[in-house]
């Protein structure tokens, strides 16, 4: 992280109005058995509960299972960038 500063890398401009960031990976066998959302419903609780006002994260423009999951989960397309998405959720 330290060597990125330096690089010059910058937070999102999201990170204002949705502070929280995220990544999920679950190995193949546990995809799609109601885990990923699972695992969400609790890391959303709690933010709700530390008072967190949104949640923003990235994904590539190819990973059409990630988008179907995000937006079940109810997340919108903030912006598109050559490398992929950034989708967020007010909480
Ligand atoms: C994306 C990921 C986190 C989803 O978790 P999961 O446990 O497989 O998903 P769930 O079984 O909890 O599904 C939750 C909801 O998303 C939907 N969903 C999940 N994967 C989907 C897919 N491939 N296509 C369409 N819908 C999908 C489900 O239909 C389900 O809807 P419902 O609960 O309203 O019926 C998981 O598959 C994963 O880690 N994939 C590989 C790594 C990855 O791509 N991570 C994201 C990087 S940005």
């Amino acid at each position: 992280m330290i060597r990125l500063i330096h690089k010059g890398y910058a937070p999102s401009r999201w990170a204002d109005a949705y502070p929280a960031h995220l990544h999920i990976d679950l190995l193949p066998r546990a995809q799609g058995r109601g885990l990923g959302r699972r695992l969400m419903e609790v890391f959303l609780a709690r933010l709700r509960e530390l008072g967190v006002p949104g949640v923003h994260l990235g994904v590539g423009q190819r990973n059409a299972g990630a988008l179907a999951f995000y937006q079940r989960m109810g997340f919108v397309r903030l912006q598109t960038h050559p490398w992929g998405y950034e989708y967020g959720l007010k909480l």
